[in-house]
């Protein structure tokens, strides 16, 4: 049976085996999918030894990305805008490729949403790890321009320096007055129950307000937004169950369903 895994520190209350086995299910695939607590400063001895016994591929999680970045013989372009490694696997040469799915995932998550990306004008506060991944995949999906607004300046500036004249950055008072028609947040403000703080005037023609974090209560960002007057707000589990799916394919060259397995989860955190 080919095996599986996703790598992390912590790794307890990771999703994705749950993810993982339920497409396997849905697609009738043999395979397991296992959650591994590698040591902090131990990924590619744990990677090593998974590949020894049989690892076929994996996904990546906190704090390894960025390692397992630089681990990869070869990288994707996403892989490469993200400086940042969610899926592993190995070709038929034995080289080892890592990819990206992150920004995939987002993007088919907005448009499950029924997000209009063409043109958009996307606004993403944080210019960490999370917002360097979706970047590139958004531009692909045709939005208009990003601004990347962050707490620390210098970040959203070397963040958007890396990709063409769409992108730009700033800080959180110097956002530009657009018609902003999304609004992610990927700061990870919201683990602390805070949100980024930004004036609600920059929402005013905002159609979906997107957290890529995700709970079982909306996040503050969310709840500011909806008071704000945003119709549709979103937390980021979409965006987990679709990224799942496109490891998934690339792994197995198919592609199972997201919403029933969406719906699942969701059922399982209200319970
Ligand atoms: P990463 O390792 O991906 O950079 P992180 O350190 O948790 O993850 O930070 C992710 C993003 O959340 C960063 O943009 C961070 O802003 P700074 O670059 O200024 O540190 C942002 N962030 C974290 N907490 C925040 C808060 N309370 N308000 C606003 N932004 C916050």
């Amino acid at each position: 049976m080919d095996r599986y895994a996703v790598f992390g520190n912590p790794i307890g209350h990771s999703k994705s085996p749950l993810i993982h086995r339920s497409f396997a299910e849905q697609t009738q695939q043999d395979l397991s999918y296992e959650a591994i607590l590698a040591p902090v400063d131990g990924f590619a001895e744990a990677w090593q030894q998974f590949v020894a016994t049989g690892g076929k591929g994996a996904n990546v999680t906190v704090p390894f990305k960025e390692v397992a970045f630089r681990l990869a013989d070869h990288c994707t372009l996403r892989a490469m805008q993200a400086q940042a490694v969610n899926t592993l696997y190995i070709e038929q040469d034995g080289r080892l490729v890592g990819d990206n799915t992150d920004g995939a995932g987002l993007v088919a998550d907005l448009i499950r949403l029924g997000a209009s990306l063409e043109g958009a004008k996307v606004l993403i506060l944080g210019a960490g790890g999370a917002c360097r991944g979706v970047i590139g995949p958004l531009l692909t999906a045709g939005v208009a321009v990003i601004h990347v607004a962050n707490r620390s300046v210098d970040t959203a500036l070397l963040v958007a320096g890396d990709f063409n004249a769409q992108v730009s950055g700033s800080g959180f008072a110097d956002i530009p007055k657009q018609p902003w028609t999304l609004v992610i947040n990927a700061t990870s403000a919201g683990l602390h129950g805070s949100r980024p703080d930004i004036d609600a005037s920059h929402l005013s023609h905002c159609e979906l307000a997107y957290d890529m974090l995700y709970g079982t209560e909306p996040t503050a960002f969310l709840m500011w937004a909806q008071q704000s007057g945003v119709k549709c707000i979103a937390d980021g589990l979409g965006m987990l169950v679709s990224q799942a799916a496109e490891s998934f394919q690339i792994w197995r060259g198919i592609t199972p369903a997201v919403t029933p397995v969406l719906n699942k989860l969701q059922e399982l955190m209200q319970q």
